[in-house]
Parts: C-alpha cells; sequence; structure tokens
C-alpha cells in the first residue's frame, strides 16, 4: 500500500511541543500566583457582560494557538471564579483545594486513565485511600468502596445498597414492582435534600421518606423516631433504613449516632450515615467524640471537597458489607469480562460498585494530599475550623446587634442582623439585602437560610485559608452594612 497516496494522518498532540511545554509551564506559575495572591483579591465578583457574551459564540470551526485560549481564559474566566478558594468564603459547604491537589489533577489527566476496571495501577491507588478511609473510620476489613462525584452520589451509593440488601425479594430483577410492602427510609427534617433526590430516583417515591422532627439542637427526636417505624410497621409498611446525619448542612447538628445504631441494630434496619460534611470530625483528636456510633453503620457517606479540602470533584461510599455493595451494583458483559491475566486482569473493578463505568482518577489527588500532609494535619485543620467558628460564635453573642439563630455546635454558624421591636418580616428582608449587598462587596461570601421563619446568615467553614482575624472582618463588615439599612429603613 502506498502511503503517500493517502490523505495526512493527523492527531491532536501539539506539532510544536516545545511551544506546548512553555505554555504550560507558564500555565503552572500563574496558577501558583494565583493561589498565593487569593487574600488580595475580592471574594467573589460577577461575570462580567463581555465574559458572558464570550461564551455565547458559533462553533469555532478552526482551531486557535494555545497560548491565545489561555489568554481567553485569563481574560474571561479567571477573574470569575466561586469564590470558595478565599478566605473569607463560607457560602453553602465548599471546600477551598490546595495547589499540590490541582498538580495532582493535572497529572490524572495527563495519564488519563480509566478507573473502571481493568489492570492498571490506579485501582490500588483507589483501594489504598479506600482502605485508609476505612481504618479512620473504624470500619472492617470486610468493608468496601468507591471514590465518587461527591456527597449527592455516595449518598445514592449507600442508600442504593441499603434498598438492595434490605429488600426480601429479588431486587434487582423485579425493581420496586417485586414490593409486597412499600419500603421506608427515615431521616431528620434536617436531612440534605440530596437524600429525597436519592430516594426519588430509587423509585421509591418521595412520600418514602419520613422526615422526623428534631429536638431544639437540630437532632433527630430519637423517641419520635422510633414511634414512626413502629407506626409504619402497624400500617403495613416496610422501614428498612435510617439515615444519620454527621453535621447538617443548615446549622452543623450531628444526631445521636450511637442511638440510632442502636435502634436500627433492634429494628433490623440499614443504618447509612451521610457524614459528607461531619465524617471529617473523625480525624479530629478533639472533636472525633461529637460522631462516635458512626462506625456502627452499614454505610457512610462522606465528601473530600468539603472538609477534606480537595478540589472539585471528590467524594466516597463505604460500605460495611464489601459482598452487598458488589451485588447491588455488578453486571455480567461479555464485553467487560475480567480475565486472569492481560489488561483486563484486577481483582477490583471498581464499575462493580456503582453506576459509573468510565471514571476519572479522582483517587490520585486525595492519595497525594494525604501523603504530603498526613492524615494529623488534616485533623488539626478540621479543630481549627470548628474552633474558628465558635470564635465567630462568641463574636456575634457579644454585640447586641446581632443574634445567633441556632446552637453552632461545630463549623456551620447562623446568625442575623438585628433592629429592636421589628417584625420577622422586615428583618427577613433586611438580613437577605444585607447578605447580597456583602456578596457584592466582595468582602466575604456567607450564604442563607431560614430557621423557624427567619433569614439566616449562615458560615459554613470549611477553609484551610481563614484566619481568626477574617471573622473579625466579617463581623465589622456585617455591623456598617447593618448600620446603613437600619437608616435606609428609618428615612422610608
Ligand atoms: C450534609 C450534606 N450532605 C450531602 C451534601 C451533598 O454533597 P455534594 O454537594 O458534594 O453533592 C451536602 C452538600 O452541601 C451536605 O452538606
Amino acid at each position: 500500500m502506498q502511503h503517500d497516496s493517502l490523505p495526512a494522518e493527523e492527531t491532536l498532540d501539539p506539532l510544536d511541543w516545545k511551544a506546548n511545554e512553555k505554555t504550560g509551564t507558564e500555565m503552572v506559575s500563574d496558577m501558583m500566583q494565583f493561589l498565593q495572591n487569593v487574600r488580595s483579591r475580592a471574594t467573589w465578583q460577577p461575570p462580567s457582560d463581555a465574559a458572558k457574551s464570550h461564551f455565547q459564540m458559533a462553533v469555532p470551526l478552526e482551531g486557535l494557538p494555545l497560548e491565545k485560549v489561555y489568554d481567553e481564559f485569563k481574560q474571561y474566566i479567571l477573574p470569575f471564579p466561586t469564590g470558595n478558594i478565599h478566605p473569607r468564603f463560607w457560602g453553602w459547604v465548599m471546600g477551598n483545594g490546595s495547589s499540590s491537589a490541582m498538580l495532582a489533577d493535572m497529572l490524572a489527566s495527563g495519564i488519563n486513565l480509566n478507573q473502571g476496571g481493568g489492570n492498571q495501577i490506579g485501582g490500588w491507588v483507589e483501594q489504598q485511600v479506600i482502605e485508609w478511609f476505612k481504618e479512620l473510620f473504624g470500619f472492617p476489613k470486610e468493608a468496601s468502596g468507591l471514590v465518587v462525584s461527591g456527597g449527592s452520589m455516595a449518598n445514592l451509593i449507600g442508600l442504593t445498597v441499603a434498598r438492595y440488601a434490605k429488600a426480601d425479594f429479588d431486587l434487582r430483577k423485579e425493581g420496586i414492582y417485586g414490593s409486597k410492602k412499600r419500603m421506608m427510609v427515615y431521616a431528620s427534617s434536617e436531612v440534605h435534600n440530596c437524600s429525597n433526590k436519592a430516594v426519588e430516583l430509587l423509585g421509591l417515591g418521595s412520600e418514602s421518606l419520613r422526615l422526623i422532627p428534631v429536638n431544639e439542637n437540630y437532632e433527630i427526636d430519637i423517641r419520635q423516631l422510633a414511634a414512626q417505624i413502629r407506626l409504619d410497621r402497624e400500617q403495613g409498611l416496610q422501614p428498612f433504613c435510617v439515615i444519620g446525619n454527621a453535621v447538617t448542612v443548615n446549622t452543623g447538628a450531628v444526631d445521636d449516632l450511637d442511638a440510632i445504631a442502636d435502634l436500627c441494630e433492634k429494628e433490623n434496619l440499614w443504618f447509612h450515615v451521610d457524614g459528607a460534611i461531619g465524617a471529617m470530625l473523625a480525624l479530629s483528636e478533639k472533636y472525633k467524640h461529637i460522631i462516635k456510633g458512626m462506625e456502627r453503620a452499614d454505610s457512610i457517606a462522606f465528601d473530600l471537597h468539603k472538609w477534606m479540602y480537595l478540589p472539585y470533584e471528590a467524594g466516597c461510599t463505604l460500605v460495611r458489607k464489601g459482598l452487598h455493595h458488589y451485588r447491588a451494583f455488578s453486571m455480567h458483559a461479555d464485553y467487560l469480562a475480567h480475565e486472569e491475566r492481560g489488561a483486563a486482569a484486577g481483582d477490583i473493578w471498581f464499575s462493580d460498585y456503582g453506576v459509573e463505568l468510565s471514571r476519572g482518577f479522582k483517587a490520585l489527588k486525595i492519595w497525594m494530599s494525604i501523603k504530603e500532609h498526613g492524615i494529623k494535619k488534616f485533623g488539626r485543620l478540621v479543630t481549627q475550623n470548628v474552633e474558628q467558628v465558635q470564635y465567630l460564635k462568641a463574636l456575634v453573642m457579644s454585640n447586641p446587634k446581632l443574634e445567633l439563630l441556632a446552637p453552632a455546635p461545630m463549623n456551620i454558624l447562623c446568625f442575623r442582623y438585628t433592629m429592636p421591636s421589628t417584625s420577622d418580616e422586615i428583618m427577613n428582608k433586611l438580613n437577605k439585602e444585607l447578605l447580597l449587598r456583602l456578596h457584592e462587596s466582595g468582602v466575604a461570601v456567607p450564604s442563607y437560610t431560614v430557621l423557624h421563619g427567619k433569614y439566616a446568615l449562615r458560615v459554613a467553614n470549611t477553609n484551610h485559608r481563614s484566619r481568626r482575624v477574617d471573622f473579625d472582618v466579617l463581623i465589622s463588615k456585617v455591623i456598617e452594612l447593618g448600620n446603613d439599612l437600619e437608616k435606609e429603613y428609618a428615612e422610608k
């Protein structure tokens, strides 16, 4: 065959590797500067109109040199991030990332291995980090795990295994149609809505998630939980799972996990822990007792892009009885058969433990970060974040203009600016406006929630860059904005 007579063949590899490397080196050095100087920039700013319209273009038919595309990144993307890498970002529950985990992500993309399965080293790395978390969380040898995209997926995986393990019929074959009794899940009214989604996605229907009232500390009321389970059984339903919260998203409450474990044992129910935030308390010498009982769970969902500060995305599910986990997801196909030797060998194929077949190498940044810093440092940072919030709590409580709206036992605090003899309705409007101005000021980004009808400014601290002084800055800005708003309201 005469190759010369055929069309030239192409590749995405650079024509000029040296130039490509130069741009790559510039990107790394720019990113290091970007992270190093984060404190000097605004916490957040909205994307400019020019930036937004830059992303409403026709598809480019021909390419540009990489340096030019990178210039566009610097101009239209880099100035407008979420803000969560900043020391004064405490909105929702977001971690900061770190420079070394960023580099690990680059390495993972470079070698671009697929973590679905097969005889490649990434599987060993993922299993290594799973083994570490099993040990850290007091799980037995036979437990299994899966690195996933985050808490939502981690909870979905845990609840899927729970439903499979507790079904008294062939669930894989018959689906929910095989169920003679409606299968019921229980959690406190403070459970994160990803569990509601998971229950819906599992086809159980939102009414199969019983939201149990909480006490004054926003922890599940165990007596009401037990009573509801009893009542449901009497009514011909099949309770099968209780979700315990290890740090709730709204107020940072932790359910009595030992009491839930006792109840689940007595009632033969699956005990799942949503530890998206709070599982990491296990790393803190000072606060690990708060989540006592988590080690008795049948499954734990936890995030690594929150309180382990890794860049998005990374979460994990652990399942006490690995066989249940495997049986809930594994599926044979000739084109995916596991061989004894060659590239299709490998003891654990992670695609047998979750939804995804093709999976990225998220495990690398987890492994590298733990190796680089050591787990004790993560524990100290978790402790530091809790203590910073306790410092903020003292600032709020000592300021007559501010009101603490929930107990704030851990790293999440809800408060508001107050005006004497003012209705909640007005105060809600004022605090909402205050929060929006605070965001727009670029000084700090807390988020919000509503507690007993009261609009709250909500600080969730999973930030390794925050310093105590950042909370002083927050409070003085809140007071300044509150005073301005109070005057505006008085003039109306
Ligand atoms: C308690 C809790 N569970 C689950 C989730 C969902 O996690 P992710 O955002 O990683 O999907 C969150 C997110 O904030 C959370 O706070």
